[in-house]
C-alpha cells in the first residue's frame, strides 16, 4: 500500500514481522529508524536505507512514532519503561501480540508517562504486510487513530478502527485465531479419518472445499443472525440430530485409534445444550453453552 504520508518513522523489533513492517515503511519511503535486541537482522533494512539505532532511547527519539513488534507485551513493557523519558509525547503503535488485559494495561502506563497509544493486532502474516489484503484492527483515542491512519498504511490494504478500548482489537485476533485453530483442527482430523481407509489427503480435498462452501461459510451469517436475534428455532440441523451424529464421529475416532479429544469437547457443549432442554435447537446455540463456561 503505498502511501503520500512520509513522515519518520520508528520500528522496535525486527523479528520475522517487525521486520516486514520496517520494510514496508522503507518502501513507502518513510524516513525509517529501526531497533534490534540483535543488532544484525536490521543490515538488509539498513542497505535499504532505514537507520539503525544504538539503543531503544536512540530509537525513539528519531521518530514521533514508534510502532513496536516484539514477542511479548512483557518484553515490550520493559523496553518502553526503560525509555519512559524519551516517550514523553510520543506516538507508541503497538503491534505486539497478547491479551486483552496487556493491551489495556499498557494503554495505562502510556497514559501515566505522557504517551499517545494505540494498540493494534496484524491479521496476517509477515509476507501478506504491505497487500490489499492485509488486515490490521486498532484501537485507542479516535484522533489519534485519525491523525495517524495514513502513516500506517503502508501496513496494510485494511485498517479497521475499533473504538477507544484498547483490549478489543486483540479480542477480535483471539477470536479469529480460534476459528483458524478450529477450523483447521477439524480438517486434519476429517484427514486423519479418511487416511485410515487408505484416501490421501489432497484426495479427500476438494470435498472438503466444497463442503466449506456450500455448507459452513453460509452457515456463519445464518448463525450471526441467530445470535443477535437469540432465536434458534430450526427445522434444518437441530443439535438433537446433530448429538446422534457426534456420537458416531466419536466412537469411529476411538475405534481407529484417532484422537477424539477435539471432536468430544464439542459433543459434550451439544450434549450440556440438549440436557438443557434446546434439542430442537440450532448448532448457532451452542454460543450459549460457551458463555456458560
Ligand atoms: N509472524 C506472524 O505471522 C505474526 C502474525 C501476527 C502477529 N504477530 C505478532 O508479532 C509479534 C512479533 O512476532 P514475530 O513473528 O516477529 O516473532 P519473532 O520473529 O520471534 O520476533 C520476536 C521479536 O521480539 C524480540 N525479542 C524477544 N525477546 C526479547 C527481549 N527479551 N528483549 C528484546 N527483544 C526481544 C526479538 O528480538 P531478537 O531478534 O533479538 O530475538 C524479535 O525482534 C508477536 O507478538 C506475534 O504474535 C506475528
Amino acid at each position: 500500500m503505498s502511501n503520500t504520508n512520509q513522515g519518520p518513522v520508528t520500528v522496535l523489533g525486527l523479528g520475522m514481522m517487525g521486520a516486514a513492517l520496517a520494510n514496508a515503511f522503507v518502501q513507502n519511503g518513510n524516513p525509517t529508524t529501526v531497533w534490534n535486541r540483535s543488532a544484525g537482522k536490521a543490515d538488509a533494512l539498513v542497505a535499504q536505507g532505514a537507520v539503525l539505532a544504538a539503543d531503544v532511547r536512540q530509537a525513539i527519539e528519531a521518530s514521533p512514532v514508534v510502532v513496536a513488534c516484539v514477542s511479548t507485551y512483557e518484553v515490550l513493557n520493559d523496553l518502553l519503561a526503560g525509555a519512559a523519558t524519551e516517550l514523553k509525547g510520543k506516538v507508541v503503535v503497538n503491534l505486539t501480540s497478547g491479551t486483552p488485559e496487556d493491551a489495556r494495561a499498557l494503554a495505562v502506563w502510556a497514559e501515566q508517562n505522557g504517551v499517545r497509544y494505540l494498540d493494534g493486532a496484524i491479521m496476517a502474516v509477515p509476507q501478506m504486510i504491505g497487500l490489499p489484503q492485509a488486515l490490521i484492527f486498532y484501537a485507542g483515542a479516535q484522533e489519534l487513530f485519525a491523525e495517524h491512519e495514513d502513516l500506517l498504511k503502508p501496513l496494510a490494504g485494511t485498517n479497521v478502527y475499533l473504538g477507544t478500548d484498547t483490549g478489543v482489537p486483540m479480542i477480535y485476533d483471539l477470536g479469529l485465531l480460534s476459528l483458524l485453530w478450529s477450523s483447521l483442527a477439524g480438517y486434519f482430523h476429517a484427514v486423519s479419518l479418511v487416511n485410515s481407509a487408505g484416501v490421501s489427503a489432497e484426495a479427500f480435498t476438494p470435498f472438503a472445499l466444497t463442503w466449506i462452501e456450500h455448507v459452513i461459510t453460509p452457515a456463519i451469517p445464518q448463525s450471526a443472525q441467530e445470535i443477535d436475534s437469540a432465536n434458534f428455532e430450526t427445522e434444518v440441523s437441530s443439535l438433537g440430530v446433530n448429538k446422534a451424529a457426534i456420537e458416531h464421529l466419536v466412537a469411529t475416532s476411538r475405534q481407529l485409534g484417532i484422537n477424539s479429544d477435539f471432536s468430544a469437547a464439542i459433543q459434550a457443549l451439544i450434549e450440556r445444550r440438549v440436557a438443557q432442554g434446546h434439542a430442537g435447537h440450532s448448532l448457532a446455540s451452542l454460543v450459549e453453552a460457551f458463555k456458560q463456561g
